[in-house]
């Protein structure tokens, strides 16, 4: 699949792709959101705060979204987001970690998403940790 460009005159087909966008109810997540769903994918909107506007705004241009309440600082509540979006959607192909900063338990690796291990001694998850 080609990259996204700069210039996002060629945002590739991502029709039956489902991607997990944090912090999606407002801001960039939203955007992001809007973007990938024009592109053909399917949404899942994690946030802390209900991302039911960006889901109908999704929906009212013919897409797929689907809102789901979630902490990115919760090791637990990242796990339930990602079980939400397969139940929601059968797959998960894509995660925007938007939100949350070097809080968020989500990692992003060659094809695979989960919680970041924890490094020995760090209180918080490494941003740069990559697990394969
Ligand atoms: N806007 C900028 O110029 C800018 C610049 C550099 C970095 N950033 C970063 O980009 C990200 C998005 O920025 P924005 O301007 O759209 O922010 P925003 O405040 O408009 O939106 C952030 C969204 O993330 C949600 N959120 C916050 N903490 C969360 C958590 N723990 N779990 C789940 N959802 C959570 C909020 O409810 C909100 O909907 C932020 O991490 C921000 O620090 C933004």
């Amino acid at each position: 699949m080609a990259p996204l460009s700069a210039g996002n005159s060629t945002v590739p087909d991502l029709s039956g792709r489902v991607a997990l966008v944090t912090g999606a109810a407002r801001g960039i997540g939203r955007s992001i959101s809007e973007v990938l769903a024009d592109a053909g994918a399917a949404i899942v909107a994690v946030d802390i705060l209900e991302a039911v506007e960006t889901v109908a705004a999704i929906e009212q241009g013919g897409g797929h979204a689907h809102a789901v309440a979630g902490d990115v600082s919760s090791r637990a509540s990242v796990g339930q987001a990602v079980a939400r979006a397969v139940d929601a959607f059968g797959r998960l192909d894509i995660v925007v970690n938007n939100a949350g900063g070097r809080r968020s338990w989500f990692q992003m690796s060659s094809g695979a998403v989960g919680p970041i291990a924890r490094p020995q001694g760090s209180r918080r998850p490494s941003r740069k940790q990559v697990s394969t």
